[in-house]
């Protein structure tokens, strides 16, 4: 069972992820550049097929895609297919109002002879048939982990830890290990159902929040300790047991480049599978940050922040909460406390998007 739901349905996630959207920009050249060396399947034949991992609502994935498109263009006519694909509980009606912006009927928004279909399942398994895939791209998804480990974090929500070590927040190298085990058991499954798709020379890019170890910084530093903070003033105040604290865990693992290139070089048939053309780590920009800058900003840089981390956190905390408490209430207060944090001390809750990201090509 996968250990989320997705992102804030209804269009929110949608509504509050630039700061995503920035990051695949800052990637996504790297597979245009490489769409000269693609393989194009003969007129006729099978159409070039493109499939996106983790496309939650379908505001940044579709963005990406066009640019793809854009790039595919260039070098065929031929019909393609764009697939965009999720967990079954994405909000996918969303997904499809974004493909046809202008109504039913309309050419979907990925431009004439591109395709568009979605496909519900989860991308540590295959997605489409064998061989049949030329592209696949996945973006701020691979660090969601398959499923949480039996483990415990009682004095923090993610096995990162917190950017400062305080009274009530720690994460110790044990209590973090079995979060890196699954991190890295989930990483070969997501590389082995890749390899099986993809065609010979097909591409695979990989984009996704992580950690400089170098800077010791981490794209969780900012967020999970505000979101920590806020939800201990709930626990203090009687809003919420302190169980719900201690009980909640974020199911994500923030990985560095090294780690999410590791199992091609450590495990023989991956590196048959795949070649590592380009791996890095890069500070993607942070839309909202700009406020800072502004005299008088702190408000609106509070206000954007807590839109987006409420976009991705809300589903877990929501699922957290006992069906005996008012949970629309505690969460609107939840995020009221974020926002009234980030407000008074923007220092302390310091956010640097830290991405990872990987091109690699499927050998044949
Ligand atoms: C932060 S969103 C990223 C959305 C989009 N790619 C972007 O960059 O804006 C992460 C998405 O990954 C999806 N996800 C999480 N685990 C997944 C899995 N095992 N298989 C497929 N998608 C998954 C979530 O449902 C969510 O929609």
């Amino acid at each position: 069972m996968p250990s989320t739901s997705g992102m804030k349905p209804g269009g929110f996630y949608d509504s509050h992820s630039d700061t995503q959207g920035a990051a695949i920009d800052a990637f996504l050249p790297w597979l245009v550049e490489a769409i000269g060396e693609l393989p194009i399947p003969p007129t006729g034949g099978p159409p070039l097929t493109l499939l996106d991992l983790g496309s939650s609502q379908g505001k940044n994935a579709i963005r990406a895609m066009r640019g793809l498109a854009e790039a595919i263009r260039r070098r065929t006519e031929s019909p393609a297919w764009v697939l965009f694909s999720d967990l079954p509980t994405n909000d996918f009606n969303r997904l499809f109002a974004n493909l046809f912006p202008h109504g039913p009927g309309s050419t979907p928004a990925l431009g004439e002879g591109v395709f568009a279909a979605a496909v519900a399942g989860s991308a540590y398994g295959l997605i489409v048939p064998p061989a049949s895939l030329h592209v696949a791209t996945s973006f701020n998804m691979i660090g969601w982990l398959d499923a949480l480990p039996h483990a415990r974090l009682p004095r923090y929500l993610l096995a990162t830890g917190p950017s400062a070590r305080g009274d009530r927040s720690a994460v110790t190298d044990e209590e973090r290990e079995p979060f890196r085990r699954q991190a890295a058991s989930d990483l070969r499954r997501f590389y082995r159902a890749r390899a099986g798709e993809l065609v010979p020379d097909g591409k695979l890019l990989i984009q996704v929040f992580g950690r400089d170890e170098a800077n010791d910084r981490s794209a969780s530093d900012g967020i999970y300790d505000v979101l920590s903070a806020a939800l201990l003033d709930l626990v203090d105040d009687g809003t919420l047991p302190a169980e719900v604290y201690e009980d909640l865990i974020f199911p994500l693992y923030f990985r560095t480049t090294r780690e999410l290139v590791e199992p091609i070089e450590s495990e023989p048939d991956l590196a048959s599978a795949f070649r590592v053309d380009r791996a890095e780590t890069v500070e993607t920009p942070v839309p909202f940050n700009a406020e800072l800058e502004r005299d008088g900003g702190h408000g609106e840089w509070a206000r954007r922040f807590t839109g987006f981390l409420r976009a991705f956190t809300e589903p877990v905390v929501a699922a957290a909460i006992p069906t005996n408490l008012a949970a629309e209430e505690i969460l609107a207060s939840l995020y009221r406390r974020v926002e009234t944090r980030l407000e008074e001390d923007p220092d302390r809750y310091e956010f640097r998007f830290i991405s990872v990201g990987a091109l690699l090509t499927r050998l044949g």
